[in-house]
Formats: structure tokens, C-alpha cells, sequence
């Protein structure tokens, strides 16, 4: 007893040792800066996914953000990410800070070598290319009258494959891929495609097939598990694929390399040539402008460029189907306006409903839901230790659809985008092509296409349902893949000339 009261005092002295020193830590180690997002709590090996929804995440995602705040922390599988949701949030994130701008790389991107060019490159290679493709895909008439020019040729040939399905339901994806396709082509290669051409029909296919495998559950699971799920069947042909896809370019890039000339460049692959030529004779053999760059660099752009840019077209006209009062006010104010004369660029802004309701396709078509970055160093944002090398998701999806944002943010609603006047108004929240230092190469490029091919074909014809099929049963659900595409569907061009 005596003994037990004697040791009593040295005991509470240890104890208020023991928490002095953790004090101490707490605000000397920086032990609370280091507290990172909240989140679901995970499981051992596979973390959070059972609450995932692989049908779309991005849904997951944003429910989550409801309940765990606008930066929280997600395990997909034994791998911790940070998600970014709410269009403040996910615009802070990428626009306040180069800390969430590198690229993260899954394994299916490094077993199909698309680590070269500038999609999914960091540091030095990437700004090279990413400055390399603005400036060339500018000087190809990227927002200037030469583009204008090929997109309205391009939009004739659409028109005529359209007209010769004389009213008849069928699938616009085709014919759509082929005119988007060819856009592209027109600033990479310097020409374009006939839609019959075996080696433009089979390229654009496997694109189309390869967007669509990238984005699917097995590759996902395959890039949470590489060691596992290395086997598997989509894997192989994913990048059985991309070979045959490189093939087909390299072969391109040689007719052109033969018959090159430096003064009078073709197209983006010509400028990459001669760029490359320049340096070699001056005696710089290690510079990025190497074939693997102008490869990757060149599927890249098709990549971005054309599923991207198609589905929101796709999702456009379905719309436009689906709700015949918003197609009826699109062709008011284009006869109004332009009449039977070919729709230009300029007539934009004399078309602020037309205008208005191509913003709100954008938003609903939700073409790329999430972008994944990387911590690219330690960092403290908004209060939360986040490690170097952590994925950093963007839920661009969730600032489309933002609650706080959007008057109507489920309904398709063109009024989003006009003010009481009926004139155009912009919307901060609308994030279709990202924000900061990765934002998309090709925003002006997209929005062009689609305001010229939107308008001409609204122009020429009213799209209707399939004989039999009502307006409301139109299915408006998409499909997961690297980008969202619409469900496979048929509809009819019924012409107005
Ligand atoms: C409606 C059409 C399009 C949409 C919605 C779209 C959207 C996006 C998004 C969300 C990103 C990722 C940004 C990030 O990671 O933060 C991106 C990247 C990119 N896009 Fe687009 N895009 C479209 C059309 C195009 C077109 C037509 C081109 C060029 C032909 C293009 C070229 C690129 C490139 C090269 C990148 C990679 C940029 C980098 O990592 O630095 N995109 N796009």
C-alpha cells in the first residue's frame, strides 16, 4: 500500500512527461497540418470500391462530396486519391495552385507506350509538346477562317451521307466519327479522309472501340491490380490495338516524310519533320522532337480530339429529338437570322438561343466526367496534407451539375445560358475542358465544330424518333467509357431544303 502511494507522484510525472511531449509534437512536428481529407474509411487491399458504382463513378463520387465536403480522400483498392468536387472547389484546385497539374499514369497507358507526346507526359516533354501542339494546331487554323473553311466542307459531306438515308431511322455515330475524324486529320496530316477509305474506316473504328475499352470495368480493375489482372483479355486487345493504330500512323508519317518540304509545311506532322530536321543538322540528337513524341503526340490528338467532340454532337441531336420545342426554337431563330445561306462563324452572336442551347448540350452531355491528375509534391491544400504522388481526381461532372450553380441542374434547360433580355450569357461553372496549366488543346478547335456542324445540320434537317418510338421514350442514358458516349440509338434526318 505504503509502496503503491510512493510510486503515485513518479507515475502522474511520467504521465504529464509523456503529454507535454505529445503537445510539443502535435505543434512542433506539424503533426496537425499533416491530417489529410476525410473520407470513407477502407478496407484492407480494396479500399473503398465496394461503395463504388462502376456503371458511373463519377455519380459515387459526388455523393460522397455530399457528405464528406468538396476535397475528400477515396482508396481505390490499396491506392489513396484525393477527390475534388463542386465547381468552386474543382476550379480552385486547378486553377490556384501547379501542385495538382502532373498527369497520372495507369499502367494500361504504360503497356500501350503512350508515355511519350503530351497527353499523359510530365515535366520537360510535356511542356514541349503541349506548346509544340497549341502553337502548330494554331498556325493549322485552329479559331481562324481556314478552319471555318474545312469544317463547312466537312459539314456538306455530312449533310449528303445524311440526305441519302432519305428520312429513314439509322445510327449518326459513323458518319459523325468519319466528319469529326477528318477535322483532325485536316490539321495533323494536312488532308482529309474519304469515309469509305479502308485505312481511315479501320483507324477511326479502333479509336472509337479502344475510347470505349479504356474507361470499362475490367481495364480499371486491371489498372487498380496490375499484378492480378494482367491476363486479361481487354487488356491484350487494348494494346494489340494501339499497336496496329501506330502502325497505320507511322505509315502515314512516312508518305509524308517523303514527300516533305520544310518551306511548306502540310500540316502539324510536317512541322514536327522539319522541326526534327532543323535540329538534327545542327547537331542536337537529344532534343523531344523524336519519333516516339510525334507518334503519341499524333494519337493523341485523334484520341482527344474526335469521341470527345462526336458524343456531344450525338448527345445534341438526340436532343434536339427529344425535345421538339427546343429544336423548333433552334430553327426559328436560324431562319430568322441566316436563312438558306451557309452558317458562319460570325453568326454566332446573332444566334444567342442557338447559342445558348449548344452550351447546354455541353453541360449535360458531360463529355469527359473526370480528369485524374497527380500531387506532383507534398502539399497542404485547403488545411490537408496531401503526399507527393497521390492521384488527384477532377470531378468536372460535379460542376456541370453543380446544385449550388445551376437553376435547373438535372433538366435540360437552355435558359442556363440566357439572361431575362434573351441574350447569351457565360457560365463560370460550366467546365467542360478542365481548367489550368492541363486544360484541353483544343477548346476553341471543339467549340467551333460544334457550333458549325450543329447549326448546318439543324439547318437542313429536323431530327426526329424511329417510326413508332415516342419523344419521351428517347434513352438520354450514357454509356462509361473514357469519355461518356450515348447509348446506341437511331434516329431520323428528315430534310427541311
Ligand atoms: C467537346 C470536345 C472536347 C472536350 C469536352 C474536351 C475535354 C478535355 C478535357 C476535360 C481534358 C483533360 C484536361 C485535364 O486533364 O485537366 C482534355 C485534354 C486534352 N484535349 Fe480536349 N476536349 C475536347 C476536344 C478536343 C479537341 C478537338 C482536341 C484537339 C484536336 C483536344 C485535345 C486535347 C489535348 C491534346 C489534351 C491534353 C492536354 C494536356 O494534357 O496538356 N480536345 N480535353
Amino acid at each position: 500500500m505504503e509502496n503503491f502511494f510512493l510510486q503515485f507522484p513518479s507515475t502522474t510525472s511520467l504521465l504529464v512527461t509523456v503529454g507535454i511531449l505529445l503537445v510539443f509534437y502535435v505543434f512542433f512536428s506539424g503533426f496537425n497540418q499533416r491530417k489529410g481529407p476525410p473520407g470513407p474509411w477502407p478496407l484492407p487491399l480494396i479500399g473503398n470500391l465496394l461503395q463504388l458504382d462502376p456503371k458511373s463513378p463519377h455519380t459515387t463520387f459526388y455523393q460522397l462530396s455530399k457528405k464528406y465536403g468538396p476535397v475528400f480522400s477515396f482508396h481505390i483498392g490499396p491506392q489513396k486519391m484525393v477527390v475534388f468536387a463542386g465547381h468552386k472547389m474543382v476550379k480552385h484546385a486547378l486553377v490556384s495552385t501547379d501542385a495538382f497539374s502532373e498527369k497520372e499514369v495507369p499502367p494500361i497507358i504504360k503497356d500501350m507506350k503512350l508515355t511519350h507526346g503530351v497527353g499523359f507526359t510530365n515535366g520537360d516533354t510535356w511542356k514541349e509538346m503541349r506548346q509544340f501542339a497549341l502553337t502548330n494546331m494554331k498556325d493549322f487554323g485552329m479559331g481562324k477562317t481556314i478552319i471555318e473553311e474545312k469544317i463547312l466542307e466537312e459539314s456538306q459531306q455530312l449533310i449528303e451521307v445524311f440526305m441519302e438515308e432519305n428520312g429513314k431511322a439509322f445510327d449518326t455515330a459513323r458518319p459523325i466519327n468519319y466528319a469529326i475524324s477528318n477535322i483532325v486529320s485536316s490539321i495533323v496530316f494536312g488532308n482529309r479522309f474519304e469515309y469509305d477509305d479502308p485505312v481511315f474506316v479501320s483507324m477511326v473504328g479502333r479509336a472509337a472501340k479502344n475510347t470505349h475499352l479504356m474507361g470499362s470495368a475490367l481495364i480499371q480493375l486491371y489498372n487498380i491490380f496490375p499484378r492480378l489482372f494482367g491476363w486479361l483479355q481487354a487488356r491484350k486487345q487494348l494494346v494489340e490495338s494501339t499497336f496496329v493504330n501506330r502502325r497505320h500512323i507511322k505509315q502515314l508519317v512516312k508518305g509524308l516524310q517523303e514527300t516533305l518540304n520544310p518551306q511548306m509545311c502540310r500540316g502539324v506532322v510536317d512541322s514536327f519533320l522539319a522541326r526534327k530536321m532543323q535540329l538534327e543538322e545542327s547537331g542536337n540528337l537529344n532534343s523531344h522532337y523524336n519519333e516516339d513524341n510525334l507518334l503519341v503526340t499524333v494519337v493523341n490528338l485523334f484520341a482527344a480530339g474526335t469521341d470527345t467532340t462526336s458524343a456531344t454532337l450525338r448527345y445534341g441531336l438526340l436532343l434536339m429529338a427529344k425535345y421538339p420545342k427546343i429544336q423548333d426554337k433552334v430553327q426559328d431563330e436560324m431562319n430568322r437570322v441566316v436563312g438558306s445561306r451557309q452558317v458562319r462563324v460570325e453568326d454566332r452572336k446573332k444566334l444567342p438561343y442557338t447559342d445558348a442551347v449548344i452550351h447546354e448540350i455541353q453541360r449535360v452531355a458531360n463529355a469527359v466526367p473526370t480528369t485524374l491528375h497527380r500531387t506532383a509534391e507534398d502539399t497542404i491544400f485547403q488545411g490537408y496534407f496531401i503526399k507527393k504522388g497521390t492521384p488527384a481526381l477532377f470531378l468536372l461532372s460535379s460542376a456541370l451539375f453543380d446544385e449550388d450553380e445551376w437553376e435547373t441542374p438535372h433538366v435540360f434547360n437552355p435558359g442556363h445560358f440566357l439572361n431575362k433580355e434573351g441574350k447569351f450569357r457565360k457560365r463560370d461553372a460550366l467546365l467542360p475542358f478542365s481548367a489550368g496549366a492541363r486544360t484541353c488543346a483544343g477548346e476553341s478547335l471543339a467549340r467551333m465544330e460544334l457550333f458549325l456542324f450543329f447549326a448546318s445540320l439543324l439547318q437542313h434537317f429536323r431530327f426526329v424518333p424511329p417510326p413508332g418510338v415516342k419523344e419521351e421514350d428517347l434513352d438520354l442514358t450514357q454509356i462509361v467509357g473514357f469519355t461518356l458516349t450515348p447509348t446506341p440509338h437511331e434516329l431520323c434526318a428528315i430534310s427541311r431544303v
